[in-house]
């Protein structure tokens, strides 16, 4: 039987609800889970507690919404055996780099030699997309193009294309206070609602590439200090089709919301200047979508049908663990359609958000089983 509106919305965990003073942002961003940004992702010290709560010791652990690889990054942290599924191929880029087992020494020496080569003038700029043409200045694209050169080369090629992906988002012709969804190139000065002052947009990258390769380098580094050796799957594909390989103890995950952000979209640069396949067609709820009944309706289907597949790929007393904000109240349906019947649920008030997209919220933590 579908769980109600007030069995989903009950309990605020206060453990779980840290202040800006407990949980500061440099830790909320530990090693590599500040590599690139990524709209959307949870914070790495709920995915731990939720390990600590419902995954065994040395378990295996399933996101089937892996998106910038939060929960796989933890797994390793933790000691656990993983596996995350993503229908955006630069999502799946990000995560096998966060996640790769990279040497240090070997990985430091070829970026910086990279870096090297790149500002001895080294490269070729090559011809560019109608996209990069319209969204980089002159100087900011021959930056970028030749750098790409330099890292299809390389040894480190993932490593090296997140590093450009990050770079090309911060050179784009934008605003500074619209980075997350800039509507068209802005080629003038602009008044500067951040920083309350006339502002030009950027014209070169060099400096991105150089402070972003010394940046990954020593995040890198860091997460190997506390990386475990453990198995790690990433799995580009539609996770209501993807064939996984279970079988796991828990589901822990944070679905795409209905109507709210286009995964693919925020990093269309990174599609564009690294030449990805596109897959936004499968993409559950992206925000191009809306948020009609129709849209409603498919995104309630199409989120059941991953939870089902997850379901099948678990062991029998295994926890399926959803981060939602569920302001439809669509997951009572959702869960039923899936199977699952809910055991438990808790509320996290969050409160962090800075910038234009400011304001405190709740995310609800439902906990299901077959
Ligand atoms: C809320 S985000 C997950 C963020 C993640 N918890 C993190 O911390 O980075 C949801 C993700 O679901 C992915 N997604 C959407 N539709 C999908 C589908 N059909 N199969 C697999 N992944 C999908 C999106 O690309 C997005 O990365």
């Amino acid at each position: 039987m579908a769980a109600t509106q007030e069995q989903l919305y009950s309990g605020l965990d206060l453990d779980l609800s840290w202040s800006e003073r407990d949980l500061p942002e440099r830790e909320r961003t530990k090693h590599v889970h500040r590599l690139h940004p990524y709209l959307g992702k949870y914070i790495p010290q709920l995915v731990e507690e939720l390990f600590r709560r419902h995954v065994p010791a040395r378990g295996a652990v399933l996101d089937p919404f892996a998106g910038s690889g939060t929960t796989l990054v933890q797994a390793l942290e933790s000691g656990l055996r993983s596996a995350g599924v993503d229908i955006a191929a630069f999502n799946c880029l990000l995560m096998r780099v966060k996640t790769g087992a990279h040497a240090p020494f070997s990985l430091e020496h070829e970026l910086r030699d990279v870096l090297a080569r790149f500002e001895r003038g080294e490269g070729e700029a090559g011809a560019a997309t109608p996209y990069v043409e319209a969204w980089f200045a002159p100087q900011a694209r021959d930056d970028l193009l030749r750098f790409r050169s330099l890292a299809e080369q390389s040894e480190h090629a993932d490593v090296l294309r997140v590093v450009l992906a990050r770079a090309a988002r911060s050179a784009r012709l934008t605003t500074h206070f619209d980075l997350d969804f800039p509507p068209a190139p802005q080629v003038g000065p602009y008044w500067c609602h951040k920083h309350k002052r006339e502002c030009r947009p950027v014209e070169r990258a060099d400096h991105f590439l150089r402070r972003y390769a010394l940046d990954t380098i020593d995040r890198l580094k860091a997460f190997a200090r506390v990386r475990r050796d453990r198995p790690v799957a990433v799995l580009h594909g539609d996770a209501r089709e993807l064939e996984l390989p279970g079988p796991f103890d828990a589901v822990v995950t944070s679905p795409p919301y209905p109507g709210l952000i286009d995964y693919h979209e925020q990093h269309r640069y990174a599609y564009e200047l690294l030449g990805l396949e596109d897959r936004r067609v499968r993409e559950l709820g992206a925000a191009a979508q809306g948020a009609s009944r129709a849209a409603l309706g498919a995104y309630v289907e199409g989120i059941a049908g991953v939870l089902q597949a997850c379901a099948a790929a678990m062991r029998p007393r295994g926890r399926v663990v959803i981060v939602v904000n569920d302001r439809r109240n669509l997951y009572p349906e959702i869960l039923e359609r899936a199977g699952l019947g809910l055991e438990q649920s808790y509320q996290r008030h969050v409160n962090r958000r800075t910038g234009r997209r400011a304001g405190e919220y709740f995310e609800t933590v439902l906990v299901a089983r077959r």
